[in-house]
């Protein structure tokens, strides 16, 4: 398994263009089950979940061709992706591809909305908690799905088609939304989702739905109105920008200090990390396309917060700030609301000498002015980065094993990193 080794204590300085969001391409990937045409989206990052979500697709009978490199193409731009699912020879999602990656678990809704079924396997728990499925099914059961469990599998059924519906989510979900907006555009009549999630990528998903045909109003409010559709046509879509990945490297430019330009990002999509940033005493400017970060010489101001569902602090950036507080002049409280087991970086970040408390679903982090390069272990994907982040600005060495965590959503991380200055380097097995 590779390595990465990071020398820390220099200033990032430079440029850091954004790539397109991985939880935004990964339904609108799966988005192309719904039509005989083609969908082509631009800006799909190079990452390992897309790659496996290829497959997945691939095994759906989903033919994906990426498109060769353009003359005047930039390097950072990302893939071109032909997905065109003419025909659907398998509705069935096996547990060895679904275990695999959580977000494959979407695909039930196409499947069952094109086809009239779908047998896909229950994703099981993971690093970050239990994360059930009860309301993306409780969705496609009130669009009239019949659906049973069998030996480890969903079996989901609509002989008839799918009936426009009102869903109510009890919680925010992202999943659940985007399940309920994929099934619903080829339902009978028109359906009501309620307590939709407003997260960017579900507004991504749904105005990419409206390009294929789809009749969707209310899109970035919590209740989205759908008109089904009896089809839906091919379309072209560019993938928004990551916002997690612009504010994991928001963070790490406060926290290694510096001067940094993330460019091809939405602001607006992350204002309230930026906000917390701007907190914390880093200089934070936004331009229309663009975020400046400056730390040169002032300390990092403690700043406690929660996790909320969009427009709020997201979860996906918990573990990145905590990382930044780790070095505050005082003591942050950082509370995870959305997932109940989501402190795996906790024990890691301790590595370097960060003093961190856990009480329930709070972390209490007693800033520390000096940090100690470690051997460190990645465990899930935003943890991963969260010792890149702590790494940086550490001294001496770190060595970050099981990586494959950090490929999965981060794309060209040494050399983003390594464009501003940072010593960074990966060590292949
Ligand atoms: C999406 O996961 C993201 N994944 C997650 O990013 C992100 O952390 C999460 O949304 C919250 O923003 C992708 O987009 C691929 P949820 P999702 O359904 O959709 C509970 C990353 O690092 N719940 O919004 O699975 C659930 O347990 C990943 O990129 C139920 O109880 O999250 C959680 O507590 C990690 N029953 C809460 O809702 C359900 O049926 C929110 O989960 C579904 C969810």
């Amino acid at each position: 398994m590779d390595r990465i080794r990071i020398v820390g204590g220099t200033k990032l300085n430079g440029t850091i263009p954004i790539s397109g969001a991985k939880n935004a391409a990964l339904p609108l990937m799966i988005a192309s089950l719904l039509t005989p045409e083609t969908l082509v989206l631009e800006n799909v990052p190079r990452l390992s979940d897309v790659r496996m979500l290829k497959r997945i697709l691939g095994n759906h009978g989903v033919d994906v061709m990426v498109a060769g490199k353009r003359i005047g193409e930039r390097d950072e731009d990302g893939e071109t992706v032909k997905l065109n699912a003419a025909t659907i020879v398998d509705t069935t999602a096996p547990y060895e591809l679904v275990s695999q990656m959580r977000a494959s678990f979407w695909v039930i809704a196409p499947l069952l909305a094109r086809m009239g079924e779908a047998k896909v396997s229950l994703p099981g728990g993971c690093a970050i908690g239990t994360r059930p499925v009860d309301l993306l099914l409780m969705a496609l059961e009130k669009l009239g799905a019949e659906i049973e469990i069998e030996g480890g599998y969903v079996l989901a059924r609509a002989g008839n088609g799918l009936k426009g519906g009102e869903i109510d989510f009890p919680k925010v979900t992202v999943g659940g939304t985007h399940t309920a907006l994929m099934a619903a555009v080829l339902a009978q009549g028109t359906s009501v989702i309620r307590n939709a999630a407003r997260e960017p990528e579900v507004g991504d998903l749904a105005r990419c739905l409206v390009k294929m045909g789809a009749r969707i109003s209310g899109i970035d409010s919590s209740t989205l109105e759908v008109e089904g559709v009896g089809s839906l046509h091919g379309a072209h879509h560019r993938v928004l920008p990551d916002r997690i990945e612009a504010g994991t490297y928001a963070f790490a430019a406060a926290m290694a200090g510096g001067d940094v330009t993330l460019t091809d990002v939405q602001p607006i999509l992350l204002q309230s990390a930026l906000d917390r940033l701007a907190e914390s005493g880093a200089t934070v400017t936004s331009e229309t396309n663009s975020i400046r970060i400056r730390r040169n010489g002032n300390g990092i101001a403690p700043v406690s917060l929660e996790t909320e569902a969009f427009p709020g602090f997201p979860t996906d950036l918990q573990a990145q700030f905590m990382a930044l507080m780790t070095k505050a002049n005082g003591t942050a409280r950082i509370t995870e609301t959305i997932f109940e087991n989501r402190f795996m970086h906790v024990q890691e970040l301790a590595r370097f000498g960060a003093k961190i408390r856990l009480d329930g679903d709070t972390a209490i982090v007693e800033g520390t002015p000096v940090l100690k390069g470690a051997p460190v272990m990645a465990t899930d994907l935003r943890a991963s980065v969260s010792l890149v982040i702590a790494a940086l600005a550490a001294e001496g060495e770190t060595m970050i094993n099981r990586v494959y965590h950090l490929d999965r959503g981060f794309e060209q991380l040494e050399a983003k990193l390594q464009h501003c200055g940072a010593q960074v380097e990966r060590i292949r097995a």
